[in-house]
Order: structure tokens, then sequence, then C-alpha cells
């Protein structure tokens, strides 16, 4: 597997699911700005893998979207994107190879490997320009991004991947990887982490279990502000999950074309979806409508479990 992360309070649960679970290796991580400046989402993944105690090579890449400027998303993640915790520095720094060349070098020594992408798509972008048969490569492409005919969290109209580098996102959707995306709207209703499975996190009692909580202190409150949802929002441990164990996670889905909208400033970043195939235009992403929310908390809980 190779993840992409814009690794703030939700990507760092998703790495925990991936970098402690039985059946993945995690040969690379790539960082990407997003909801936080490239230097401090690099800081956060490579926390994060030490928690693990993961030496999984951690390649730092776009500090910026291909055209827009960046806007960060601080104010929902804290200060650090890790909730504002006081968390050390980690040991260790980033590798030398930079994301994208990372991302090539590892899907062409691994044909066939899971990319998971938590962020914004402007490292996959980049990647696609630098070697256009990236997607003959790409086994799976989970995508953390959009929102299916749904509401989005960043304007009403786009989910905050796809709004931060909408030209990035219009690309990779348009490039033939396999995607299959995992919209924000599945994060919210039963499958908000509330105060139950905020409570059984805690009685988990590990290290990870109390990081999982208290580095999304900021984010459970920006959530109640933002939307109303009352708990911690996951949305990039649900395309995690997807990755993970799609067979059991993935309740309904189904295969159609998408496009991103790059260029409108009322609806900048959207994903378009023709669910009822009206455009005539091929498939280009299978996009997962509803999930089996009880088990893609068990995956929440099992990675914050220290295996015996
Ligand atoms: O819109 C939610 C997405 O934006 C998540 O990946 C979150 O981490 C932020 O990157
Ligand atoms: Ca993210």
């Amino acid at each position: 597997m190779i993840i992409d992360t814009d690794t703030a309070s939700d990507d760092a649960v998703a790495l925990l699911m991936a970098l402690r679970h039985p059946a993945f290796d995690v040969v690379a991580v790539t960082t990407v700005a997003g909801n936080c400046e490239l230097e401090q989402a690099s800081r956060n993944a490579l926390y994060s893998a030490q928690l693990c105690g993961s030496g999984v090579p951690v390649h730092a890449g776009a500090s910026r979207p291909l055209r827009v400027d960046p806007e960060y998303a601080t104010w929902f993640h804290g200060e650090d994107g890790l909730g504002d915790q006081g968390y050390p520095p980690p040991h260790r720094g980033v590798a030398a190879e930079p994301a994208v060349e990372a991302l090539v070098a590892s899907a062409e020594r691994h044909p066939g490997v899971v990319l998971v992408t938590l962020g914004p798509l402007t490292n996959i972008a980049l990647a696609l320009e630098r070697a256009p048969h990236l997607p003959d490569l790409i086994g799976r492409c989970v995508i953390m991004g959009g929102s299916a005919n749904s509401v989005g969290n960043v304007t009403p109209a786009a989910e905050f991947n796809l709004w931060f580098d909408p030209h990035a996102a219009r690309a990779v959707f348009a490039s033939g990887l396999p995607i299959e995306m995992v919209g924000w709207e599945l994060c919210r209703g039963d499958a908000v982490f509330g105060s139950d499975d905020i409570d059984r996190l805690r009685s988990i009692d590990t290290e990870l279990a109390h990081f999982m909580v208290d580095c999304n202190a900021t984010a459970l409150e920006a959530n109640r502000r933002q939307n109303g949802d009352q708990g911690i929002g996951l949305p990039d441990p649900t395309a995690m999950a997807v990755a993970l164990d799609r067979d059991t996670i993935v309740r309904r889905s189904s295969h159609h074309y998408v496009e991103v909208e790059a260029d409108s400033s009322l609806t900048r970043g959207m994903s378009v979806v023709d669910s009822l195939d009206v455009t005539g235009r091929p498939p280009n992403a299978e996009v997962v409508w509803e999930l089996n929310v009880p088990e893609f908390k068990e995956l929440v809980f099992a990675a914050a479990t220290e295996q015996p």
C-alpha cells in the first residue's frame, strides 16, 4: 500500500489503521499540503508512524496546489493538525526522495499496489504528469474525496480535498486510475464517533487509543460547530477501511462518470457524479454509497488495540 496524506487528525487515525493491519505492507507514505502546511503534515505522518513503531519512509511532496493558493484547515484540526496537544517532534525526518519520484518508483517496484489518498490530489496529478503509465501500475486507487450528490464541507458544493486543489482533482479523476471514491458524506450520521465510541477507545487504554481521541480534540469541537454532528467525523478512516477490507466495509457502490469542477467560484472542487448515467460517458470511478458502519468502527478499534 502507498498512502498519500495531508496528515492531520483523521489522517493520523487512518495511518494507524494501515500501519497496524496485519494483511498490508505500507511501502511508502507521501505527504502533501492541505489540512496544514507540508512540513507540519510530514511531521505528523512521521509522528504517527513512530507511535506504531513503523519505519516506513515518509516522502515530502507538494507544498501548494497546482494553480490556486493554499487555504489550510487548521481551524478544524488545530494549528499543528493534531489537536494542539503538544506532541514532541518525531525522532526521524523525511526521506531524501521527493514524494512524486517515490510514488512512481514504489508503483514500479510493486505493480498492482493499492494507492490510498487522504488529502488533496496534487502529488498524484504531478506523478501522472511524470509517469503517464502510472494507471497501469496501480491496482486500486481509493480516494477520500468528494461528496457524492451530497453537501460539501468547505463550500456548499465541495469537500475539502478536492476543493483545495481542484485542478489536480480534475486531472486525477480523468486519468484512468482505478478510482474508488469515498465521499465525505459517508463519515456522517451513525459513522460519527460519538460519546460511546470515544468511551470505548478510552477503555482500550493504549497509547494509540488515547492518541486517536486526543489528536481529534479540536476536530470534535469543529465538527459540532460546522455541521452539528455530535462526535468525531473520521473521513480518512472510512476510506482506509474500504481499502483494507472492501468486501466487508462497502455495502453499496456503483460505477459512474465523475468530473470535478475546477474553474467555477461557486462549485470549485465539486465532484459531479453522473449517478443516472445521463452523460453517456464511460464510468471512471466506483462511487461508494453506503458503508458497513459497525465493521468500519471495529477496524478503528482494532488499530487502537495492542496486538498480544
Ligand atoms: O474533507 C475531509 C478531508 O479533508 C479529510 O481528508 C481531512 O483530513 C481533510 O484532508
Ligand atoms: Ca486528510
